[in-house]
């Protein structure tokens, strides 16, 4: 296999709105994210994403776009950028964007056209039908609520979109509106930046013809996502985008992947994949069945099989992207272990099995503190639209307002989205303002500052952890070795060899309260990582305690 600048690398997702406020206006901007590179840089991180930052109206937070050449004036502007990219540079670091081109927002001057005239240039850019019969289309329902067709005021015409209303899908079919894209990624390509992290790619391909699907709720439409299975060709404008774009800067790109069809590894991520790596959602998905409240509460067992079965399918045909949360999911320490047990233990063991699995480790924002899912007081307290579309669906299935906050709790993306906790001083020392969206208000006992004084803290763990990854006589073995689930059936372990050229190492884990006893697979050279203080190892086997998570060198 060639060898990547990228791989072995570790990553760090900005969501800019709640990272760092740097002007001081409640939100979090460009200059915040300058003011962290050394934090960035001392915690170990290469690769810096950053969601997306455009301007745009911010309808679903920025990934609804009016000018991909611009930068939306509440994060700053070209010059900024421009800085952070060097800033970044300085410090070997690198920036990835988010690409946002599945759709753009209603107010992009395309769509502005389109709605001029649906018949001319622009047009052609969205997908515009009229009805037939009296009917539209198809009965696709958008993942954000409601059809997936919005009528063209004035007109007896309709335009697609796959989320929000005002995140009208672009017309992939169409090789004008595919070059003016690869352009403008080319010109951020020459900005400097590494690569990108590609929103939402799966729906560029559409099936078309239109037709129907098996209604799947009351409201007579069928998941857009139904599509999707059928839809066949994305590898053509992948392929095409690659050889315009990201192949000749070298770029890490990394999709946004979600479906699951056979041969989907080799495709995208393999030797000649479309793309570098590609998220893992399994955990993410782990669970979840349509709705909130037909989500199932995820156990270590489920966990377990979810990652085991994805590093399975995944082997050494390329890199997953590996992640427990990030800005579309509640905090993984929320969702991965059990409420009861939630702890600076089970929190520093859930991290030490995601991070180690093969594949580029990501970690979002808050995340190496150990950032928790927020009560919000009301629903009005809330800012996501998704969130604002779930709750509805629960509320209309009969659930009482308490019910479906305790979903919005559990489940809601503004979890991963309030301020980054820096200290226990006011707004949480995000902002000198009010911030823009509530501070959790466990920020007096989570915070980075009273993290850094204490070294036994989820926060040092995670330093320890990359800086484990990070050492020579690992690294390799920890980028490129083989994963091997070991016990897989002992209940309640989690734990996986990590195999390399004269190298082996045994990742373990105890996800429950009681101690338990895990035979060794061979003799134990030594204790790499340890959670704990103490650890009882004897001939051929070790005892771990509740949430007891240790990493060894056979
Ligand atoms: C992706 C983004 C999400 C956004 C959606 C529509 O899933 O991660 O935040 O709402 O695409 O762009
Ligand atoms: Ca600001």
């Amino acid at each position: 296999m060639e060898k990547k600048w990228w791989m072995g690398k570790v990553a760090y997702q900005i969501w800019p709105k709640s990272f760092a406020d740097g002007n001081g206006d409640g939100i979090g901007d460009l200059e915040g994210i300058i003011g962290k590179l050394d934090y960035l840089k001392d915690l170990g991180i290469d690769i810096i994403w950053i969601s997306p930052v455009y301007q745009s109206p911010l309808v679903d937070q920025g990934y609804d776009i009016s000018d991909y050449y611009a930068i939306n004036p509440v994060f700053g502007d070209l010059e900024t950028m421009d800085r952070l990219i060097a800033e970044a540079k300085k410090r070997q670091m690198y920036v990835i964007m988010d690409l946002v081109v599945n759709h753009c927002s209603d107010e992009h001057p395309w769509f502005q056209e389109a709605l001029k005239d649906p018949e001319g240039e622009y047009g052609k850019f969205f997908y515009i039908e009229e009805k037939k019969n009296g009917k539209l289309p198809c009965n696709w329902r958008s993942y954000f609520g409601g059809s997936v067709w919005e009528p063209i005021p004035g007109t007896n015409k309709y335009y697609l979109h796959s989320f929000h209303k005002k995140q009208p899908d672009l017309n992939w079919e169409n090789p004008k509106m595919r070059q003016e894209i690869y352009k403008m990624m080319n010109w951020w390509l020459e900005r400097g930046i590494a690569g990108f992290r590609i929103d939402a790619i799966i729906n560029i391909k559409k099936k078309l013809p239109y037709k129907d699907y098996e209604p799947d709720r009351d409201d007579g439409l069928a998941f857009v996502g139904k599509m999707l299975d059928e839809a066949e060709g994305i590898g053509e404008f992948l392929e095409e985008m690659k050889h315009e774009t990201f192949e000749k800067y070298d770029a890490f790109t990394v999709g946004e992947v979600f479906n699951d069809k056979p041969g989907a590894v080799e495709e995208f991520i393999g030797e000649n994949g479309h793309f570098s790596s590609k998220f893992d959602f399994g955990p993410e998905l782990c669970g979840k069945h349509g709705c909130w409240y037909k989500n199932e509460t995820v156990t270590p067992e489920m966990y377990k099989e979810v990652i085991f079965d994805s590093q399975e399918k995944t082997g050494e045909i390329g890199f997953l992207s590996n992640i427990i949360e990030n800005h579309d999911e509640p905090r993984g320490v929320s969702r991965f272990i059990p409420q009861e047990d939630l702890s600076e233990d089970a929190k520093k063991a859930l991290a030490c099995v995601y991070f180690f699995l093969r594949g580029i480790p990501f970690i979002f924002q808050g995340q190496e503190i150990g950032m928790e899912n927020c009560h919000f007081p009301d629903i009005d307290a809330y800012d996501d639209i998704s969130t604002l579309d779930d709750y509805r669906v629960c509320k209309e299935a009969g659930y009482s307002d308490e019910e479906a906050m305790e979903f919005a709790y559990c489940f809601s993306r503004d979890n991963a989205r309030t301020p980054v906790q820096w200290s226990d001083e006011e707004n949480a020392g995000f902002s000198t303002h009010k911030p823009w969206i509530m501070v959790n208000p466990n920020y007096k006992t989570i915070n980075l500052k009273s993290q850094q004084q204490d070294e036994t803290s989820v926060y040092h763990f995670y330093k320890k952890l990359i800086s484990l990854y990070k050492d020579e006589a690992y690294h390799d073995t920890f980028t490129f070795g083989k994963c091997i689930p070991y016990a897989r059936e002992q209940k309640n372990l989690i734990a996986y060899e990590r195999k390399g050229e004269g190298v082996d190492l045994l990742i373990l884990a105890n996800f429950q309260k009681e101690p338990q006893k895990v035979t060794l697979p061979a003799k134990c050279e030594k204790v790499l990582l340890n959670n704990k203080d103490e650890l009882r190892i004897s001939e051929g086997e070790i005892t771990l305690q509740g949430y007891q998570a240790v990493v060894i060198r056979m």
